[in-house]
């Protein structure tokens, strides 16, 4: 069992959790997820760690939610407990193993949308912690739904924050902001991160492909299981078949099919969706999550 060490409301359906987890808090790194499952029979959530603290032993975990599962979850408290939470799983962000004296050359750039705030924080966290200043655009659709800007502006070279109706800071969305950046205030950037969903991430991309600044993104939104069974995470990068929970989850964003993964996220979601998507891809669509009959 996994103790919740702290529950809190971060803001409308958005919750944060510490939850205790030594092993995974041992070895995770950013870019990592875990699965969290609250009984023997409940759901597998993927999520990826918001942040992690060695010396405690704990791992911070920050959802939204979405479904029955997510609602079960949010409706946990101080004390309760997972019944199971694996981790770390999937890739570490890449900066992670490049020479350090070299990432210090590197102008890095953040891009957080929404609830996608949580992944990117630990990324800028590890940046700042190894004497490196990223600048970071927060985004998000209005003032009542920004989260972690106080974590982010501790560790951040930069933060620029802009609310898509104006009710905070700038107006506009996070590609406004990028341009305004680049375009006006003579910023340049190496690397760009992008995470939060999936339509801010092709546009972040198109864009930065047109700005020639290469580009990561985090795909963790597809995944369903998390295990590398369902196949709900198929994505075309490139000319190849990935799967963003076990090669990912995060990829070049100038070659991820955008388009595709996002038909195909809207497909898995009904039992005819799922038959069609078996009936062009075969077994690989799916392998054992549980989800279809
Ligand atoms: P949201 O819809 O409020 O969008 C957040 C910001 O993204 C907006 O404020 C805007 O600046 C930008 N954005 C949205 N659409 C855009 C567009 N067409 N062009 C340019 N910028 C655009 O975000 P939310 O409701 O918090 O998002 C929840 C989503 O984030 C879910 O789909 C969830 O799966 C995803 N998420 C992703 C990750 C990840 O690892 N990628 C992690 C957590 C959550
Ligand atoms: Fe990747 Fe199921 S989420 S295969």
């Amino acid at each position: 069992m996994y103790k919740i060490l702290k529950a809190e409301k971060l803001a409308d359906k958005i919750f944060l959790m510490d939850v205790e987890a030594k092993r995974i808090a041992k070895s995770c790194q950013p870019g990592q997820f875990i699965i969290a499952k609250m009984d023997d029979k409940g759901e597998r959530i993927p999520l990826t760690i918001c942040d992690y603290n060695r010396e405690a032993g704990t791992i911070t975990i920050v959802f939204q939610i979405v479904g029955a599962s997510t609602e079960k979850m949010a409706a946990l408290q101080e004390g309760d407990s997972f019944r199971d939470f694996t981790g770390p799983l999937g890739q570490a962000s890449e900066f992670v193993h490049e020479d350090l004296e070299i990432l210090k050359k590197k102008k890095m750039l953040f891009v957080a949308g929404g609830v996608g705030t949580a992944p990117v924080y630990p990324q800028v966290k590890w940046l700042h912690q190894h004497g490196i200043a990223a600048d970071v655009i927060m985004g998000s659709k209005t003032k009542d739904l920004l989260i972690l800007e106080k974590e982010m502006k501790e560790v951040a070279g930069n933060l620029y924050v802009t609310t898509d109706d104006g009710s905070y800071e700038r107006k506009g969305m996070v590609t406004e902001v990028m341009k305004d950046l680049v375009n006006n205030q003579g910023k340049k950037y190496d690397v760009c991160v992008a995470i939060g969903p999936m339509i801010m991430m092709k546009f972040v991309s198109l864009l930065t492909k047109e700005l020639q600044i290469p580009t990561v993104v985090s795909l963790n939104p597809i995944m369903v299981d998390g295990t590398g069974m369902c196949g709900a995470c198929r994505v075309t990068v490139g000319n190849e078949v990935k799967f963003a929970c076990v090669d990912g989850p995060e990829f070049d964003g100038h070659l991820v099919n955008f388009d595709e993964a996002m038909k195909r996220q809207q497909m898995y979601k009904t039992a005819e969706g799922r038959a069609v998507l078996k009936l062009r891809e075969g077994d690989t669509h799916h392998g054992g999550c549980g989800q279809c009959e």
